[in-house]
């Protein structure tokens, strides 16, 4: 055993030689890159003890005002500094940080460049390629005013956002010899000119001050893939078309266009022209954009399609139109040439027909929310891939009978005004999975054969709709077994969503609240003493009686177990062996004959209670059949009750129900028809089983 003062003169030592750890922050010495991480612990100055291997800080959310000196930190390559409080940088404090890659100090206290010393610091980071800078107030980004010549051969990225930036020169970015991205964001900027940079791929300039952008801006950008102008509200293109050959994603989404404007953008793929000023798309309108491929055209003013619009953009595969002011029909041949169109979202439209568009590729539909009347049976010959219709929210009132479509897997026709399906409404919808009916105008249940054409039918809503309960009715039970045979079209968990409207009496309850007690009667018969209405409550009441019968079984098991004990040692080895052969015996049934096992503890004698035994009976080793039966009460999972769970209780629903479905969990048994206390013990356990799954 050393003495105390050795081991602290150890920890001392050791700190020194292999690291300390500044009080506070959390060090990863052992780790490469070695890593201190000093963030939002309150510190107002930067931390002396830091091990100077170090090859990243986190100092992020501290209070630091000044950064003097950090020359011991040679080997550092990223260093958060973001959100302090910093206003001065000394203008050697980064000189022999030249391994330094990263540096964030965004979100401090500068208000001018020459705080931040960023010609000296650029000049000895010669390996930087991030900078952050953003939320400082900067003012200016420009070669000509003031002194700022600031040049880096290593810069990458630059984030400017939110420097109150008014002043912006492009000429600036010609001294950044390897600069990609460049965020300007959040700036007053008003006009963007003298943009002149190799090696820039991103610009970010959304939600500035520009009105217009000179149609050239653009040109000596070679390499510029993405240009964000979004949020500059008053900006549109009417001096002339942005032009770039090499531009591919176009945001200038809540700007003021007032037409697209991408005729000068061959190589754009996504465009987001989402909430501009654009009423009418003229011919030829994307003539250029053979290679666009997302166009967003939503939450404009579009009030006219011209049918050859869209033509020769033969790569356009989404294009959104919703809240727009379209109101007559589409021109049916609008995207015929856009063979490769997947989705068309026309929703939030005054459009009072589906039309009959003809798109070779489509597969998403969206219709909701217009103010469509009418469908007609052809509405969807045109479409042969269509997969998801959303006709949600229109006033619609009827679906023609003829309607027709081989490929529709998905249709919502929730919120319209349907009252009526016949046998013909749904027969050529072949691939329907779902069919949304969620607030409609049904009064009465299906017929089942209504759907007799939709064997891929695996969810139908219904709720929402002002249901007439007849619980006695044939037609309203075979309606409630068809949606609840497999493959289960009402969900456990939407039970509760399809509710009655009449009669008054049940009105506001789920349909099988309603008619559980009309449709399972059992359970009317084991609870009618105690007048309990409705099966909600059925639940609680076999709840507690299970809960009752437990707390008895447990106390009887205790007493036997305390016997069996002393039996347990000496028949030990025998029991071992035992439970080995039922095991062998169980995996051999499971596999020839699965039902086999059920049918024997269906039909399986009461076995003789232990406490019947005679004192020359306990001081004999166990039969096999004893040694088995025994191994069976003492272990709480029986093996099968999985099995017995399943045909118990589907034997105990009543006969008169043709197909209940058992997976449904539809039928409940206190176990009263079995009276030794054994088989009640399975049967609890059967029903707890049950209880479980249908709490699920
Ligand atoms: C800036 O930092 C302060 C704390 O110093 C923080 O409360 C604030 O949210 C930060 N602002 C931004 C835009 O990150
Ligand atoms: C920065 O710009 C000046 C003037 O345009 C030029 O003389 C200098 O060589 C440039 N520096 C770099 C690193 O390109
Ligand atoms: C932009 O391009 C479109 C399509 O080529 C053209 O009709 C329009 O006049 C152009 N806009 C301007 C302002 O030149
Ligand atoms: C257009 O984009 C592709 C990549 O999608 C690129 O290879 C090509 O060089 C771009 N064209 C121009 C003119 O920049
Ligand atoms: C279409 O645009 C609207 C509004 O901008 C948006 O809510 C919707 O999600 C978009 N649709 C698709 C399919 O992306
Ligand atoms: C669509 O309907 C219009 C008239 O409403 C008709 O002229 C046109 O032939 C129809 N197109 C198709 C493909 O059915
Ligand atoms: C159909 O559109 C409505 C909006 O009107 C939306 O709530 C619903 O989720 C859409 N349905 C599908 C299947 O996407
Ligand atoms: C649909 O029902 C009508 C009468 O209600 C019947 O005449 C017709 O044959 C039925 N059609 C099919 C396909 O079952
Ligand atoms: C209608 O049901 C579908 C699923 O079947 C769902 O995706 C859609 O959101 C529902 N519509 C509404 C308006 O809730
Ligand atoms: C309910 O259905 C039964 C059987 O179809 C019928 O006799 C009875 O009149 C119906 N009750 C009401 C209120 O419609």
């Amino acid at each position: 055993m050393l003495p105390i003062r050795t081991i602290l003169v150890l920890i001392f030592l050791a700190q020194h030689v292999f690291g300390a750890c500044p009080w506070l922050c959390l060090c990863y010495l052992k780790e490469t890159p070695i890593k201190v991480d000093c963030s939002g612990v309150g510190f107002s100055k930067f931390p002396g003890e830091i091990d100077s291997r170090v090859q990243q800080v986190d100092l992020k959310d501290n209070k630091i005002e000044s950064i003097r000196n950090l020359n011991t930190y040679t080997e550092l390559e990223y260093l958060d500094l973001s959100d302090n409080k910093i206003n001065s940088i000394s203008s050697t404090a980064f000189k022999k940080l030249t391994k330094l890659k990263y540096l964030d100090l965004s979100n401090n206290s500068f208000t001018d460049w020459s705080q931040i010393k960023a010609r000296s610091l650029l000049a000895s980071t010669t390996r930087l390629t991030t900078l952050k800078l953003s939320h400082n107030s900067l003012k200016i980004f420009t070669a000509i005013e003031g002194n700022l010549f600031i040049e880096s051969s290593s810069l990458e990225e630059l984030h400017l956002k939110s420097c109150e930036i008014k002043s912006f020169d492009g000429n600036s970015l010609k001294n950044f010899t390897k600069l990609k991205y460049l965020d300007l964001s959040h700036n007053p900027i008003r006009w963007l000119n003298n943009l002149y940079s190799k090696t820039l791929t991103y610009l970010d300039v959304s939600h500035c001050l520009l009105d217009s952008i000179n149609p050239y801006a653009l040109i000596n950008l070679p390499g510029i893939t993405t240009l964000k102008l979004s949020g500059n509200s008053e900006f549109d293109m009417n001096i002339g078309n942005l032009t770039s050959g090499s531009l591919q994603s176009f945001e200038a989404a809540h700007c003021s266009l007032t037409s697209p404007g991408l005729a000068g953008l061959p190589n754009v793929t996504y465009a987001n022209l989402r909430g501009n000023k654009i009423e009418k798309l003229n011919e030829r309108a994307f003539s250029r954009n053979r290679v666009l491929v997302e166009l967003d055209l939503s939450l404009n003013d579009i009030k006219e399609i011209h049918p050859f619009a869209f033509v020769a953009a033969r790569q356009l595969a989404f294009v959104n139109l919703s809240s727009n002011s379209l109101k007559y029909n589409i021109p049916w041949n609008s995207f015929s040439s856009n063979i490769n169109l997947k989705a068309l979202d026309l929703s939030r439209n005054q459009l009072e027909s589906v039309g009959n568009l003809s798109i070779l590729a489509l597969e998403y539909l969206d219709l909701s929310q217009c103010s469509i009347k009418d469908i007609k049976k052809d509405s969807l010959t045109g479409l042969p891939w269509l997969q998801h219709l959303n006709l949600s929210n229109n006033p619609l009132k009827n679906i023609p009978n003829d309607i027709q479509s081989w490929s529709l897997r998905n249709i919502d026709f929730s919120y319209c005004r349907l009252s009526v399906v016949t046998n013909e409404t749904f027969r050529r919808f072949p691939e329907i999975g779902t069919i949304n009916l969620t607030g409609n105008r049904f009064t009465k249940p299906f017929k089942t054969y209504m759907f007799e054409f939709n064997d891929r039918l695996e969810s139908l809503k219904l709720g929402d709709n002002p249901w007439i309960c007849n619980c006695s009715s044939r037609d309203f039970k075979s309606f409630w077994d068809f949606l609840k045979s497999y493959p289960v079209k009402v969900k456990s968990y939407e039970e509760k969503d399809v509710k009655c409207m009449s009669p008054d009496t049940l009105a506001g309850q789920s349909w099988i609240s309603a008619c559980y007690l009309e449709w399972y009667p059992v359970i009317e018969l084991e609870t009618s003493n105690f007048g309990i209405p409705h099966y909600g409550s059925v639940l609680i009441v076999i709840v507690i009686v299970i809960a009752g019968i437990f707390a008895v079984i447990g106390a009887i098991k205790h007493g036997i177990k305390q016997r069996i004990k002393h039996e347990e040692e000496e028949m030990q080895r025998e029991m071992v062996e035992a439970l080995q052969i039922q095991a062998r015996i169980v995996h051999q049934r499971r596999q020839t004959f699965p039902l086999l096992e059920v049918e024997d503890t269906e039909l399986r004698t009461p076995r003789p209670p232990v406490r019947a035994r005679t004192e020359s009976e306990l001081t004999q080793p166990p039969t096999y059949e004893e040694a088995i039966q025994m191994m069976a009460s003492s272990r709480e999972d029986v093996v099968s009750s999985e099995n017995v769970a399943g045909v118990s209780g589907q034997r105990q629903a009543h006969s008169d129900d043709d197909d209940d479905d058992d997976e449904n969990g539809q039928s409940y048994s206190i176990g009263s028809e079995l009276s030794d206390s054994d088989s009640d013990e399975e049967q609890i356990r059967i029903n707890r089983k049950k209880q479980s799954h249908n709490s699920l």
